[in-house]
Formats: structure tokens, sequence, C-alpha cells
């Protein structure tokens, strides 16, 4: 019997899903000064928490600002959402600024204004001085109090957001983020301010949204512990180079520990929490 080659089959489609953010051989130095990243690479896909670790000064701010356009990108390209960040005008990266929620350390609230208030503002991202003086939709407010709710602090809409408490006001900020209807979620050191129990409550939080809303969140942690336990991946940078990019369920504190100068102790540890 002869055996005669007939053409296979087409192939199941596999779809390998696209990373929102793609990251390749990142270089950005500031001025004329040294690389402060040197050949990052980085992705960020669908549904994912993944932390960011290394001691201070590793580049991890200046990681996150890369991809919104606020890092002077040297070498390498940063993807997101599609777009070539290095290549983007001003306008253009607006527009990309306005899909992405940031969450930062002291929260960037405007205390004076309600809670409900800081929440709207969410909405004006991308939206011009007209429509940031025109006012609220009755929808943006009906949607700003259903996100307030899914934070847990529906009952302190009308309270000025200067008296809420340090994780209430991070519930507000990732409330805010939300309203921008975010494709993505940066949090740099959104728990550093924070006592230990709070700060597992927010980190929570966001790995919650990241797997409901299937938004990647890039979250940067000086606490290892916190990273191994809220996360679903961990990239680890030292001196602007990632030196660990695993899945977190891969990893421990001592792996963990070389992306640090001085491993910190569990005193260190500790007083990092509570700060
Ligand atoms: N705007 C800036 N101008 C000059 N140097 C900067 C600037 N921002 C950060 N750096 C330097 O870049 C390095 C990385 O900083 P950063 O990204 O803030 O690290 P991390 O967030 O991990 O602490 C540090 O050496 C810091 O001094
Ligand atoms: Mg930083």
């Amino acid at each position: 019997m002869t055996t005669t080659t007939a053409p296979l089959p087409p192939a199941p489609s596999v779809t390998t899903p696209e990373p929102l953010v793609s990251v390749r051989g990142l270089r950005v130095a500031y001025g004329d000064g040294p690389l402060v990243l040197d050949g990052v690479d980085l992705d960020l896909f669908a549904g994912e928490t993944v932390a960011l670790l290394g001691s201070s000064g590793s580049g991890k701010s200046t990681l996150m600002r890369s991809l919104t356009g606020f890092a002077p990108i040297t070498g390498g390209s940063a993807r997101v959402a599609g777009h070539d960040v290095g290549a983007l005008r001003r306008g253009q990266l607006r527009g990309l600024r306005a899909q992405v929620g940031q969450v930062f350390q002291q929260f960037n609230l405007v205390g004076r204004l309600s809670v409900l208030t800081n929440v709207l503002t969410g909405a004006l991202h991308g939206a011009g001085p007209i429509n940031a003086v025109g006012g609220f939709t009755s929808a943006d407010r009906q949607r700003a109090l259903a996100l307030l709710d899914r934070v847990g602090i529906a009952h302190k809409a009308t309270d000025q957001a200067r008296t809420l408490s340090g994780g209430q006001q991070q519930r507000v900020a990732i409330a805010r983020a939300l309203m921008q209807r975010p494709r993505l979620i940066l949090a740099d050191e959104p728990v550093a301010s924070l006592d230990p129990s709070m700060s597992h409550q927010v980190l929570e939080l966001l790995q919650e949204i990241a797997r409901t809303d299937g938004i990647p969140v890039l979250v940067s942690l000086h606490v290892l512990h916190l990273a191994l336990e809220h996360s679903d991946r961990v990239v680890g940078l030292r001196h602007g180079e990632v030196l660990v990019s695993a899945p977190t369920a891969e990893l421990d504190a001592d792996r963990l520990a070389a992306v640090y100068d001085v491993p910190p102790t569990d005193e260190q540890e500790a007083d990092d929490v509570a700060r």
C-alpha cells in the first residue's frame, strides 16, 4: 500500500492571548544620567496581577512611568494596548493615559472634595476643559456610586475625602481609577502608607478587580511577603534589570531575596508594613 501525503487538516485555532503590555529591551536614562532601566522585558496579560519588586531606586516607578510616556525611553520599546508609547505624540499620549488607571502611595485625592466627587474626576480623563466645567451626568454619578459600593465605602460618598482613613482613601483612589474604564491599572506602592491589615485588603481588592474585570494590574511593592500573597506573577528588578520573572506559585522568599542589595530581615519587613 502506498502512502500518500494528504494535506493536514487545519490546526484547531489555538488563540494565544496577546499581552496588553509588551515591553522589550527597554532602556531609560534621565538626561545625561546612567541607565536606570537596562534591557527590561515585561508582558502583562488580561486578568493578571503582577507584583513589581525591588529595592528603592531599582527602577520600579520608572518602569511604570514608561508605560504612560512619563519616562525618557532611550532604547527598546514599550507597547501598551497596541500603541508604541515612545512614538506617540502629546495628544495621543493623553488618549493613552485616559485608559490607564493609576493608584499611588499617597492616594492623591482632593481632600476637601467629597468622596463621590473624587471618584467622578476619574470620568474627566481624556475630557477637554469644557466637559470638566460642564459637570457630570447622572449616569456618571450612578456609576461612581456603584463603584464606591464595589470598593465597600458607598456610605462615605458625601464625606470629605480627607476625613477617611488611609485604607478608605486608597479605596476611593481605586474607584476613581475604575471610573476611567481603564484597560490597565498601575499601582505604585499602593500600600506603603497603610497598616498590615489595610494592605492586605487593598491588595486583595486590586487582584479581585484584575480577575473579575480582566484588567492587568501592575503593582509595585517593596515588601516581599505581600508580593507572594497577592500576585499571580512576580517581576523582580535590581539596578534596572529584571532579575526574576516567574509565576508567584513557583517562588519563595529565598529566591526573591536576591533582588535586594541587602536581604530584608523579618523585622525590617514588619517595619515596612507598619509604615
Ligand atoms: N526624574 C528623575 N530624574 C533623574 N533621576 C531619576 C528620576 N526619577 C528617578 N530617577 C533615578 O532613577 C533610579 C530609579 O528610580 P525609581 O524608578 O524611582 O526607582 P524605585 O521606584 O524602584 O524606587 C534612581 O536612581 C532614581 O534616583
Ligand atoms: Mg518608586
